[in-house]
C-alpha cells in the first residue's frame, strides 16, 4: 500500500502505550494538522518522542515497510491483545451463512477439479480462484466463522476436504502475518491443489491403517511430483503454485522428499501449507482412524520445529492458533460437553464456547458462556476446561449448531440491553 511519498506492507493499529523505538508511525487518531508533529509520518526515535505520542494521541497507526520488520513485530509482541478491538458476536452470525455457503462451494470445486485431474487432465482453475477470493473476503470480515464452518467434516471424503481445509486455514493464517492480498490467493490456490497428485495413488493405499510395503511407499513419496507434473498441464498456472505441489514435503533440516532440498530452497508458501497440512490431517478422522484432539497436534508440531518445520512460522502459528483452535470440542470440568465459538488472544485458556450438552452428554439446550468470566456453575465449581476432545466426540456435529435458525439461545448475539433473565445474561 502506498501513502504519500512512502509504501508499507502492513499498518498496525497500536495503543500509544504500547509504541517502541524504531517503530514507523504512519497515521495518528486525528488529522497531523491537528497535532505539533512536523512530519505526517516518522520512525520513533527515542523516548521523548513516545512520550510526546502519549500526550497528544490515544492510539497511532505504525507501519511495516518490510515482511521481515512485520514478522519480528509479530513474534515479539502479543500483537492481537493490543490492537484487535472487540468485534461484537453479532458479526459471527452475520458471517456464519456465507461461510457455510463457501464452504459448500469449495468443497464442490475441490472434488470436481480432483476429478478433472483423472480425467483428461484439463483443469479448469476459475471455479477455485472464485472461492479462494470468496473466502479470503469472509476471513477479512470474520475469520473465525470460516474457521469454524471448516470444522465440518467427513471422512468419506477425506482427501478432498482435506485440502480444501488447509486452503482455508492457510489463507486464514497467511492474513495473520501480514501477507498481502496477491501472496494469499496463491496461497489458498497452492494449498487447495498441493495433493492432487494424490489422485492417481489407490485408495486401498492411501487409507490403509498399517505400514506401507516398499513399493507402496515409494507411490505415496511420488505424490509431490505427480501434483507438480499434472499442475505443469496447466497454461499459464502462477510457478508459485507449482512450488508448493512439489516441496510441501520437504523439511527444515533438508531430509524430506523428494527432492531433499535444505530450507532455503523451499518458499514460504509451501512451509505454511506443510504445517497446516499436518496439523489437518492429524486432527481429521480418516476412513481407518479417528482424528486426535487439536492440542495433541499442536504438540507434534512443536516437537518438529526447526527439524520439519520452519520454527518462526510454527511459534506464529502456535500463537494464532491457540491452545483450543476454533470449532474444537471440548469437556468442560462440569462433564459438559461444548464447542470453541471464539479465541480468546488474551487468554488461550478461556475462549468463548458454546455448550451444547448437559452433565450427562444429554444434547437439546445450548448457551454461550464466556470462560475468561469465571462464571460459576450450579454446583458451585468454575466453568473451565477439562480436555479437548476428539472430533465428533458424543456424536456431536457442530454444523448443526452454526445453523442461524438452530440457535437455541439467540439472546448470547444481541446487544447487551436485551430482556433476558438468564443468570448468562451479563456475560454475553
Ligand atoms: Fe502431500
Amino acid at each position: 500500500m502506498s501513502h504519500g511519498e512512502y509504501t508499507y506492507l502492513k499498518r498496525v493499529k497500536m495503543k500509544v502505550e504500547d509504541l517502541k523505538v524504531g517503530m514507523f508511525v504512519g497515521q495518528l487518531d486525528k488529522k497531523w494538522a491537528d497535532s505539533s508533529f512536523l512530519f505526517q509520518g516518522f520512525p520513533i526515535e527515542g523516548k521523548k518522542h513516545i512520550e510526546q505520542l502519549r500526550r497528544e494521541c490515544k492510539y497511532v497507526y505504525v507501519d511495516f515497510k518490510t515482511q521481515e520488520e512485520y514478522d519480528v513485530f509479530l513474534l515479539n509482541t502479543a500483537k492481537e491483545e493490543e490492537v484487535k478491538e472487540e468485534v461484537p458476536d453479532i458479526q459471527l452470525l452475520d458471517e456464519l451463512p456465507t461461510a457455510l455457503k463457501l464452504f459448500d462451494e469449495i468443497s464442490k470445486a475441490s472434488k470436481i477439479v480432483m476429478r478433472q485431474a483423472m480425467q483428461d487432465g484439463n483443469i479448469d482453475l476459475d471455479p477455485i480462484s472464485k472461492c479462494v477470493a470468496g473466502c479470503i473476503g469472509s476471513l477479512e470480515r470474520y475469520p473465525d466463522a470460516l474457521l469454524l464452518a471448516v470444522n465440518v467434516k467427513n471422512k468419506i471424503h477425506y482427501t478432498s476436504e482435506h485440502s480444501m481445509r488447509v486452503s482455508i486455514l492457510s489463507m486464514a493464517f497467511g492474513l495473520e502475518i501480514g501477507m498481502t492480498q496477491e501472496q494469499v490467493r496463491i496461497l489458498g490456490i497452492s494449498a487447495m491443489l498441493h495433493d492432487i497428485g494424490k489422485g492417481a495413488i489407490p485408495h486401498k493405499i492411501l487409507n490403509k491403517s498399517g505400514k506401507l510395503d516398499k513399493a507402496e511407499a515409494l507411490l505415496v513419496r511420488d505424490h509431490p511430483k505427480e501434483s507438480f507434473r499434472i499442475l505443469s498441464k496447466i497454461k499459464d498456472i502462477n510457478s508459485d503454485i507449482k512450488e508448493v505441489a512439489l516441496s510441501h514435503h520437504e523439511r527444515e533440516d533438508g531430509r524430506g522428499y523428494p527432492r531433499n532440498i535444505p530450507k532455503d530452497r523451499v518458499s514460504r508458501f509451501a512451509k505454511i501449507v506443510s504445517i497446516v497440512d499436518a496439523y489437518d490431517a492429524i486432527i481429521s478422522d480418516r476412513p481407518y482412524s479417528d482424528g486426535r484432539p487439536a492440542p495433541h497436534a499442536l504438540k507434534i508440531l512443536e516437537n518438529g520445529s526447526g527439524s520439519k518445520f520452519d520454527p518462526h512460522l510454527i511459534t506464529a502459528f502456535l500463537k494464532w492458533i491457540g491452545m483450543y483452535p476454533v470449532g474444537t470440542l471440548v469437556e468442560l470440568r462440569t462433564g459438559e460437553v461444548a464447542f470453541v465459538l471464539k479465541r480468546n488472544p488474551k487468554k488461550s485458556l478461556s475462549p468463548r464456547i458454546m455448550i451444547v450438552t448437559d452433565e450427562n452428554k444429554k444434547t437439546g439446550h445450548q448457551k454461550v458462556i464466556d470462560l475468561s468470566a469465571m462464571i460459576i456453575h450450579s454446583s458451585g465449581r468454575p466453568y473451565k476446561i477439562g480436555a479437548a476432545l476428539k472430533n465428533r466426540a458424543f456424536g456431536i456435529n457442530i454444523r448443526k449448531y452454526l445453523d442461524k435458525e438452530n440457535f437455541d439461545v439467540p439472546e448470547w448475539c444481541k446487544p447487551q440491553t436485551s430482556n433476558n433473565d438468564s443468570p448468562f445474561a451479563k456475560y454475553l
